[in-house]
């Protein structure tokens, strides 16, 4: 019996089962239909066994040449699944390194918080403490403790964001429409630390934050900056004051090119006050004077409210602006454009 033309059809048709099979799955179970326990490779070997020895040896001899190939037929489909099977993991996987990398945007220091940061400095170098209050404050920091009368105009609702909030006295708070209220908070709190002291050391420091007035247009925003400075002792005058702030503005400005105007005005919590005015001998604003803080010699009603003696400790207070100090410092020419986060403005002082 040779049964070669059936031997090679069982190849073949096991060919096209194992390239029909398109899963590891599928090719194992088309595995077990011809290798398998009852698969047809298996049967044909199985009846080997009831033919005569010589038979047995030829026609076992050419089944497993079949065998064989269908063997190696199969170990060929598994390779190709397997490669298949990593290829598409490798391209479900796949990194497009040609992307361009998603940047992460380096901040920068706000203009007004460079400046803030160099009053800071200028005013640590000449021994100058650096104080932090509320922005929401009571009616008697913010203004009676400052000596303004209840009549005061910046009392007004034209001038002060009042707060739907009562204090202690049945007063409204507000946001404060100035930083000078941390003159009192921060005097009291050294008065108090240093009471009963036969000497109390000086009271140097500068209170730089947020302020609030119902005020807007080019040059004025309901939100700006203010710094406070007070410098009190028992023989701090006048003439401190302009020495300290003439070598600030010199210092801040980076040139000596620079005069200053001391200009009579009027603040209830100094006496006398003193608008400063500055002017650059060179520069796009050449000559013309720039008012940049108020300033004056603290009132001895207010000394009072520090809880300390008129007669014994005096000096001066300033109030500057920190927002006015960026816009010539950088040549900026509407305040608005510190407030409104625009980018494309910020990003110019990273
Ligand atoms: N607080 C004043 C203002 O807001 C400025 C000032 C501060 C004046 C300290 C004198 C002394 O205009």
């Amino acid at each position: 019996m040779n049964d070669l033309a059936p031997l090679a059809e069982l190849v073949d048709s096991a060919r096209a089962e194992f390239a029909a099979a398109d899963t590891p799955a599928a090719l194992e179970n088309a595995k077990a239909r011809y290798l398998g326990k009852a698969g047809r490779i298996t049967e044909l070997l199985k009846a080997l066994g009831a033919l005569p020895i010589e038979e047995k040896k030829s026609r076992g001899a050419q089944i497993n040449v079949a065998k064989q190939q269908i063997e190696t037929l199969l170990n060929a489909r598994r390779e190709a699944l397997a490669q298949a099977e990593l290829q598409a993991q490798l391209r479900a996987e796949a990194l497009d390194v040609t992307l361009p990398g998603r940047q992460r945007g380096t901040g920068g220091l706000h203009p007004v918080s460079r400046t803030i940061e160099r009053i800071e400095a200028i005013f640590g170098s000449m021994g100058f403490d650096v104080a932090d209050g509320p922005e929401i404050e009571t009616d008697w920091f913010n203004f009676t403790a400052l000596n303004s009368p209840e009549n005061h105009p910046a009392r007004s609702m034209q001038d002060t964001f009042y707060v739907d909030l009562k204090d202690a006295e049945g007063r409204w708070l507000n946001l404060r429409t100035h930083t000078s209220p941390m003159q009192v908070r921060y005097a009291r709190a050294h008065a108090k630390k240093h009471a009963g002291a036969a000497t109390m050391p000086e009271i140097r420091v500068i209170a730089p934050g947020r302020t609030y007035r119902v005020d807007s247009d080019a040059t004025h925003s309901p939100m700006f900056h203010q710094c406070e400075g007070l410098w009190i002792g028992e023989d701090v005058s006048f003439k401190d004051l302009k020495v300290v702030f003439t070598d600030f503005c010199r210092a801040f400005f980076e040139t000596d090119e620079l005069e200053l105007r001391f200009r009579p005005s009027f603040f209830p919590f100094t006496e006398p006050s003193a608008e400063i005015d500055i002017a650059f001998a060179s520069g796009p604003l050449k000559g013309k004077w720039l008012e940049v803080a108020g300033s004056g010699q603290v009132h001895p009603n207010v000394v009072r409210n520090f809880g300390l003696d008129p007669e014994r400790h005096i000096g001066f207070a300033f109030g500057m602006g920190p927002d006015r100090l960026t816009m010539l410092r950088y040549g900026v020419n509407d305040l608005r454009l510190f407030f409104e986060g625009d980018l494309r403005f910020l990003s110019q002082f990273k």
